[in-house]
C-alpha cells in the first residue's frame, strides 16, 4: 500500500458510484461516505432556510451552523436537519441541481472539504465517492476509480429509481454533468492513476468485483 487506506470512486451522476462504493466498503469492513450528501444537504437546508444559492456569505454561515449534520452509516450517508433525518428528501434531481450550483462556489467547497476529510479513520479505512475525491479530497488515496456509464443508461437508472420521466432526467443530468465538469475549482475529471470502469454493460456485482481486485493489486 502506497497511500492512505482510502478508495475513491468518482464519476458523473447516476453512474452507480453509491451502490458500488457502499458494497465495496461492506466487503472490506470499511466506512463509506457519499460526499455529494454534503452538497445536497447544504442545498436542501438553503432551500428550507430561504437562502439564495448564489449568496456566498449566507451559504458559508449555513455550512458553519449546527442546523444540519452529515451522519455516516453503512447503508446511507444521512443528512439531519433541525433534528429530523431528511436523507430521503435530498435524493432526486431537483436537489441535485441546486447542489451542483452551490458546489460551484470555491469557498463553499473549501468549507466542506475539512468535514469530508474528517470522515477518514485510518484504523478503519474509507471508501469515498463523489466528483473530486481522488483529485482534491483524498489525493493520497491508495486506489482511485473513475466510474462511468452511457448517458442513456444513467438516465434510465435514475428515472426508474425516482419514477421520473426519462427524457427530462437525461436533460437534467447532462446539464448537471456539464456544470460539474466545467467548473473552475475541483471539476469532475479522472484523477491521475485512476482505473476507469464503464459500467454500461456490467452488473453491479461485476463492477464491485473489479474494484476489489484492483484494491488488492494496490495492496489494500
Ligand atoms: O453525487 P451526487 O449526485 O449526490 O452529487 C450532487 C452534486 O454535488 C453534484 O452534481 C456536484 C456536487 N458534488 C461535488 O461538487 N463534489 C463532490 N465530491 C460530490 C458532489
Amino acid at each position: 500500500m502506497t497511500g492512505m487506506k482510502v478508495i475513491t470512486v468518482d464519476g458523473p451522476s447516476a453512474s452507480g458510484k453509491s451502490s458500488v462504493s457502499r458494497w465495496v466498503a461492506k466487503e472490506l469492513g470499511w466506512k463509506w461516505v457519499s460526499t455529494g450528501a454534503f452538497y445536497r444537504g447544504l442545498a436542501l437546508v438553503a432551500m428550507h432556510e430561504k437562502v439564495d444559492s448564489a449568496d456566498e456569505a449566507a451559504l458559508l454561515d449555513l455550512v458553519g451552523s449546527d442546523l444540519w449534520q452529515v451522519v455516516l452509516n453503512p447503508v446511507d450517508t444521512e443528512v439531519h436537519y433541525r433534528g429530523q433525518n431528511v436523507t430521503t428528501e435530498i435524493a432526486g434531481e431537483q436537489v441535485g441541481a441546486v447542489a451542483s450550483v452551490v458546489s460551484q462556489i470555491p469557498k463553499v467547497r473549501e468549507a466542506l472539504l475539512d468535514r469530508q476529510r474528517r470522515c477518514y479513520d485510518p484504523a478503519v479505512g474509507l471508501v469515498a465517492e463523489g466528483r473530486d475525491c481522488g483529485t482534491v479530497v483524498f489525493p493520497q488515496a491508495t486506489a482511485k476509480i473513475y466510474l462511468t456509464a452511457s448517458p442513456a443508461l444513467r438516465a434510465q437508472r435514475r428515472s426508474e429509481e425516482e419514477g421520473a420521466d426519462q427524457q427530462v432526467t437525461k436533460e437534467l443530468q447532462l446539464q448537471r454533468d456539464n456544470q460539474d465538469s466545467q467548473r473552475k475549482v475541483a471539476p469532475l475529471k479522472e484523477a491521475d492513476g485512476s482505473l476507469k470502469i464503464d459500467s454500461s454493460f456490467l452488473s453491479l456485482e461485476e463492477v464491485v468485483t473489479e474494484v476489489l481486485k484492483y484494491a488488492r493489486q494496490k495492496g489494500l
